[in-house]
């Protein structure tokens, strides 16, 4: 039943955000229309059909039916709208700044519904991108809509309990009545409001993303370090965490970052700053560090195998990282690609990836069972923490093995029980 203090949303893109978003808005009991500009994803969504993996996701939009549409029109998702989300994509220019074409042309779409009370942005975008909009609104005869960034902190494969349970939402307006307006779409959610300037607002999105990726770096190098001095990352890692200044997440090494959002949001963040002539040395050095770490990965292995050429080599995992079938800028990639560019036969295993590119994985070959990639192969790599992986039966898969090799990229198995199944057994900063 709507409750009283229930909105009329449109919510514009039907991608990972825009989608959590118009379903949780839905679920506390707004009234949304998400319109997205792909017609087989509309219709899919308007069946009850959520295009991608996400936990809870698709209870919602079942659930919630009755509150909940989808179009692609965007006309037809501004009637009697008070408030416009913006989700749409930013993905990275050739210059590597964010692309904000589609932002604006949802701000172009806007003229159609005068009633509007606030626009608000979830799309991660650079500094200044509230300006423009407002600059665009005023032009468009717009100028009583109101503006606010509410950017968005939810974690593929656990998005729907973010955006209900946040840490905070950040509401960034330069005006009270459409900071009240927004926190007051949030009244129900488990989560502190924290208001501030538009600015601030932007630049706080992507230094929380810039600050994770830090850690992870730097979790990495050491476990390089680990890897020279005999040192164990996992013992460094869990005793530093303990330390409530510094906090156990986001410290795992593995394989690095990767994802819709880390990999695009590091580059802006630095384009941003280098086009005021600004350079980030430390951010740049951070991504530095990610982009070898797949291939410092892979020299180990090769080291091991004394090249790649004629191996069968096994991929478990594709993902990102594990629940999710998101294989957007995944370390998987790279490694694919380099292992067959040294010439290895690639075979791989994923329970949940979702291919959209033909390549490197045309080259592949995908089973859907891990033991049947691993049988007769001479190495296999662990590039996504998939947990089903902990409950093989080592020794049984070594048996089958020709070489029983295996780089576990995600430092996801015990390296005694490996050792004690029979496994030449690498992982990155273990001892
Ligand atoms: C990330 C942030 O965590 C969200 O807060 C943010 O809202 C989102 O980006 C976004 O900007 O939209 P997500 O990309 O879903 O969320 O994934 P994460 O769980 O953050 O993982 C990112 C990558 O870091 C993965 O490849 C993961 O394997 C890797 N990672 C994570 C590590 O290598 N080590 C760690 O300790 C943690």
């Amino acid at each position: 039943m709507d409750n009283p203090a229930s909105r009329t949303i449109a919510v514009f893109g039907a991608g990972y955000i825009g989608l959590v978003t118009g379903a949780c808005l839905a679920e506390l009991g707004h009234r949304v229309v998400v319109r997205d500009i792909v017609p087989a994803k509309v219709e899919a969504l308007s069946r009850g059909e959520v295009p991608f993996h996400e936990p809870g996701l698709s209870e919602l939009v079942l659930g919630n039916t009755e509150r909940l549409r989808f179009t692609l029109d965007a006309r037809e998702a501004l009637v009697g709208a008070e408030v416009a989300y913006v989700c749409v994509d930013t993905p990275p220019t050739p210059a590597g700044d964010a692309d904000l074409s589609r932002v604006h042309a949802v701000v172009d779409d806007l003229v159609s519904a005068p009633h509007l009370a606030a626009v608000v942005v979830k799309s991660t975008v650079p500094i200044g991108t509230g300006d423009r909009i407002r600059e665009r609104l005023d032009r468009a005869g717009l100028s009583h809509v109101g503006y606010a960034a509410n950017p968005e902190f939810t974690a593929e494969g656990k998005a729907v309990s973010d955006f209900l349970h946040p840490d905070r939402i950040i509401v960034g307006a330069d005006d009270d009545a459409t900071a009240d307006l927004v926190a007051d779409l949030h009244r129900d959610v488990d989560g502190p409001v924290v208001r501030m300037d538009v600015h601030s607002a932007e630049l706080a999105k992507l230094t929380a993303n810039a600050l994770l990726m830090t850690r992870i770096s730097f979790a990495n190098e050491i476990a390089t370090l680990c890897e020279v001095t005999g040192a164990d990352i996992e013992k460094v890692m869990g005793v530093v965490g303990m330390d409530p200044r510094i906090g156990p997440h986001f410290l795992r090494a593995g394989l690095g970052w990767g994802g819709s959002c880390f990999p695009k949001d590091g580059v802006a963040l630095k384009q941003l700053a280098s086009n005021d002539g600004l350079h980030l040395q430390l951010l740049t050095a951070v991504i530095e560090v990610n982009n070898l770490q797949p291939r410092r990965a892979l020299q180990r292995l090769k080291d091991e195998l004394g090249g790649f050429g004629g191996k069968r080599v096994v991929m478990l995992g594709m993902a990102f990282k594990a629940g999710t079938d998101d294989m957007r800028q995944a370390p998987s990639a790279v490694v694919a690609s380099r292992l067959l560019a040294e010439g290895a036969e690639v075979r791989c295993w994923d329970p949940l990836a979702r291919v959209t590119e033909p390549e490197p994985w045309a080259r592949t070959t995908r089973y859907d069972d891990p033991r049947e990639a691993l049988a007769g192969a001479h190495a296999a790599i662990v590039v996504t923490e998939w947990p089903q992986l902990r409950e093989l039966d080592w020794a049984d898969v070594a048996d089958s093995m020709a070489a029983p090799v295996l780089f576990d990229g995600r430092n996801l198995l015990a390296p005694a029980a490996m050792r004690a199944a029979g496994f030449t057994y690498l992982s990155v900063g273990r001892s």
